[in-house]
């Protein structure tokens, strides 16, 4: 791929675009984009330009710049991420209807927690997470199993960098971050009263493959002093059910006599 003067490859350049547009940034102009890439105006123009006659971006009638259905939809076919979503889907509306609170589903990417899925009852309470967004791994409950569960290279790369309080109460320290993410480890779960915002508390269990490895999390946020204990059960039960439907059992093979078929 042609490099620019500075080096940096058109894939770099399409990046750095496309980076610019987050889930409440989803409208820039081209000047706009340009400054927030760091490229150069009529650069950002043009890669712009391309990008809407391919469908990747498209423009509105102020030529205000957003992502386009086309790179939905080829970044959401053959996402690993669609699967997932989709099996747990039916769980997690189970979970919702029966907690109603907010349900979401969660993988780690890049040293965060990427939110697949979130589901969302008209009355339930504050919530900070949104579809396509991120959290960070130490001050979320899915965030806080994930990192529990991640191998220890991403562990340690995470207990090293600053850890960023998002409320009073985020674990900052990162002694007592280690100890909570033992203690998630045996227990099965977290649970985050008030580290993203001291209004909820976020409580996560793993979703593991028939390996053994966590690849995804389940959370609801409840308001702060919510029970626990029966949202809990609830996200328990649809992980496990979602474990199955990632992975049914074989089908046992009935064997019928000879004379009987
Ligand atoms: C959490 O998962 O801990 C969490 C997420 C979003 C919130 C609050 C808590 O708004």
């Amino acid at each position: 791929m042609a490099n620019s003067p500075s080096g940096d490859s058109m894939t770099d350049r399409l990046v750095r675009i496309l980076e610019t547009f987050t889930p409440t940034r989803t409208v820039q102009t081209a000047a706009e984009i340009a400054r927030r890439a760091g490229l150069p105006d009529s650069t950002a123009h043009r890669i712009v330009g391309e990008l809407v006659a391919t469908g990747l971006l498209e423009r509105d009638d102020d030529r205000r710049v957003r992502v386009g259905m086309r790179l939905w939809e080829l970044a959401t076919r053959s996402s690993r991420a669609l699967r997932l979503r989709q099996v747990a889907l039916p769980y997690m509306e189970r979970v919702q209807a029966r907690v109603r609170e907010h349900t979401q589903l969660a993988i780690r990417e890049q040293d965060e927690a990427l939110f697949l899925e979130r589901l969302s009852d008209p009355a339930s309470g504050a919530n900070v997470t949104r579809i396509a967004g991120r959290l960070p791994l130490h001050a979320s409950s899915s965030g806080l199993v994930l990192l529990a569960h991640a191998e220890t290279d991403v562990q340690e790369r995470v207990l090293s960098a600053p850890l960023r309080a998002m409320s009073p109460h985020t674990l900052v320290d990162p002694a007592t971050l280690r100890r909570k993410l033992a203690e998630v480890r045996r227990l099965g779960h977290a649970a985050a009263p008030g580290y993203i915002e001291s209004v909820s508390t976020g409580v996560a269990v793993p979703i593991r493959e028939r390996t053994g490895e966590v690849v995804a999390a389940l959370s609801v946020v409840l308001p702060r002093d919510a029970p626990i204990e029966q949202p809990l059960a609830e996200l328990r039960r649809a992980a496990v059910d979602i474990e199955v439907a990632l992975d049914p059992p074989p089908i046992e093979r009935v064997s019928v006599p000879a004379e009987r078929r």
